[in-house]
C-alpha cells in the first residue's frame, strides 16, 4: 500500500467511494482495488487513448497483473469529436470480446472524454458494471472523474445522452500531468478557479498569491497537489449533498451555461471545454455585476486570475439570436427560462432562473 496516498471520501449513502491522490499512485492501483474488495481473476477492460496509453498503460496493467487481475486494453482515438455512439459501440464490442460479466470492471485511463465515455459504456453494459476513473488531465482530476456523470454528445448538443453512474474509485496521480499539453493544463485551471469562486475563497486567494499558475513547470509540487486536493474535495462535498443535480450540484455549472453556448456555436474542438468555461465565467460575472449582485472589483479579480492562468476572457463574435436559441437548448432550461449560477461574493454563488433575453443581450453587448 502506498502510504503517501491521500484519501478523500465521497460519502454517498448508496455508492460511497474514495478519491485517492498521490505522487506515484498509479503503481498502487492493484492494491487499491483489492482493498475495496475486488478479487483475483477479476476481468478488467482498461479504456484509454494512444497519447495517454503510451505513457501509463504499462504501469497500470503491471499493477493489475501483480494483484492477479485479468486486464485487457482498448485504445480509442482522442478528442471531443470521438465522444459519440460509435465509440460506445467500440467499448461494448471490446466488453463482449473480453466476456465482461456483471461483476467485471472498466477502467477509464485518460481525460474527461475517455472518462465520460467509459463511464457511460459501463453504465449501459449488462445494465451496469463497475467503473474506476483514472483521470490524466487536470480538468478530469478535479471535475469530470468525480460525481458519476457520464455520457456522450448528440449532434444537437453536448452531453445530451448520458447516465449517472458512480465510480468505485477515483485514482489521481499528479505526475501524469507532466506529459499533458500545456494548453490542456491551462484549461484545467479554469475548473480550479471555478471552485474558488463557487465555494473556496481561500483557494482563490492562494492562486492569486502565486506568481505563475499557467505553466506546470513553474508550479511547485506541493501547491499542485494542494489545489487538486482542495478542488476534488469541493466537488466531492457538493456531489454528496446533491448526487442527481436537483439542488446545489447546479453550482458546478458556474460558467458552463455560456461555456456550452460557445462550444455549441463555435463547434466542438475549436475551444477546449475549460477555455469555453473561462470565457463563460467572465460573461456570467458581467451578468451578475449588471444585476447588482456582484461587486465590480470581484469580477475584475476573477478576470485577472483567469488571465493569469493563461486562459481566454473575450466573448467570441456570435449572433445574439443563435446564442439565445443555443441557451434555450441547454439541459438546464425550465419552462423556457434559462438558469444561471451567479456569484454574490467570491466563494458564494446562487442559482437564478429568471434571466430575460434582454439582460443577456445587454451583457453580451458589454462583452463584445
Ligand atoms: N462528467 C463530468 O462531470 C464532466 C465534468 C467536466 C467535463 N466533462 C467532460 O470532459 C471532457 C473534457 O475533458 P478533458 O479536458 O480532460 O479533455 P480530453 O479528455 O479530450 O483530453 C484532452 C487531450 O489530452 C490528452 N491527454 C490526456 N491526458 C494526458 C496526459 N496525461 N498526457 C498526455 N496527453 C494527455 C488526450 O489524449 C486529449 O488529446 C468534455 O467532454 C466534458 O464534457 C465531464
Amino acid at each position: 500500500m502506498n502510504k503517501d496516498n491521500f484519501h478523500i471520501k465521497v460519502s454517498l449513502t448508496s455508492n460511497p467511494y474514495e478519491i485517492v491522490i498521490g505522487k506515484n499512485s498509479l503503481e498502487s492501483l492493484g492494491d487499491e482495488l483489492s482493498k475495496i474488495g475486488f478479487k483475483d481473476g477479476l476481468k478488467v477492460l482498461v479504456v484509454s487513448n494512444k497519447e495517454v496509453s503510451d505513457h501509463y498503460s504499462d504501469c497500470i496493467i503491471r499493477s493489475l497483473i501483480k494483484n492477479k487481475f485479468n486486464p485487457k486494453l482498448l485504445i480509442l482515438k482522442a478528442g471531443e469529436e470521438q465522444k459519440n455512439q460509435s465509440s460506445i459501440d467500440l467499448i461494448h464490442d471490446a466488453a463482449y470480446e473480453a466476456r465482461l460479466e456483471r461483476g467485471s470492471l472498466m477502467i477509464a485511463l485518460g481525460g474527461g472524454v475517455i472518462g465520460d465515455m467509459t463511464g457511460f459504456a459501463a453504465a449501459t453494459w449488462l445494465r451496469g458494471i463497475h467503473v474506476v476513473q483514472i483521470p490524466t488531465t487536470l480538468l478530469a482530476m478535479v471535475d469530470a472523474s468525480i460525481g458519476g456523470k457520464t455520457g456522450i454528445n448528440h449532434s444537437k448538443g453536448k452531453n445530451l445522452i448520458g447516465a449517472f453512474h458512480q465510480p468505485k474509485l477515483v485514482l489521481i496521480d499528479p505526475k501524469t500531468l507532466f506529459t499533458l499539453p500545456e494548453r490542456e493544463f491551462k484549461a484545467g485551471m479554469a475548473e480550479i478557479i471555478k471552485y474558488g469562486v463557487i465555494s473556496d475563497l481561500e483557494l482563490f486567494e492562494l492562486l492569486e498569491r502565486q506568481d505563475n499558475i499557467s505553466e506546470l513547470s513553474k508550479i511547485n509540487e506541493e501547491l499542485l497537489i494542494e489545489v487538486i486536493k482542495r478542488s476534488a474535495k469541493s466537488k466531492a462535498e457538493i456531489v454528496v449533498k446533491d448526487e442527481k443535480e436537483s439542488g446545489v450540484r447546479a453550482f458546478l455549472n458556474y460558467g458552463h451555461t455560456f461555456g456550452h453556448v460557445i462550444e455549441n456555436l463555435c463547434g466542438y474542438g475549436k475551444w477546449l471545454h475549460g477555455e469555453a468555461v473561462a470565457i463563460g465565467m467572465v460573461a456570467v460575472g458581467q451578468l451578475a455585476v449588471q444585476r447588482g449582485l456582484w461587486e465590480e472589483n470581484d469580477a475584475k479579480r476573477q478576470k485577472q486570475l483567469i488571465k493569469k492562468a493563461g486562459l481566454p476572457t473575450k466573448w467570441p463574435k456570435l449572433e445574439l439570436k443563435n446564442v439565445i436559441s443555443s441557451l434555450q437548448g441547454d439541459k438546464k432550461v425550465k419552462n423556457g427560462k434559462v438558469s444561471f449560477v451567479m456569484p454574490l461574493t467570491i466563494g458564494n454563488v446562487k442559482l437564478f432562473n429568471n434571466i430575460s433575453n434582454e439582460e443577456i443581450h445587454e451583457c453580451l453587448q458589454k462583452l463584445s
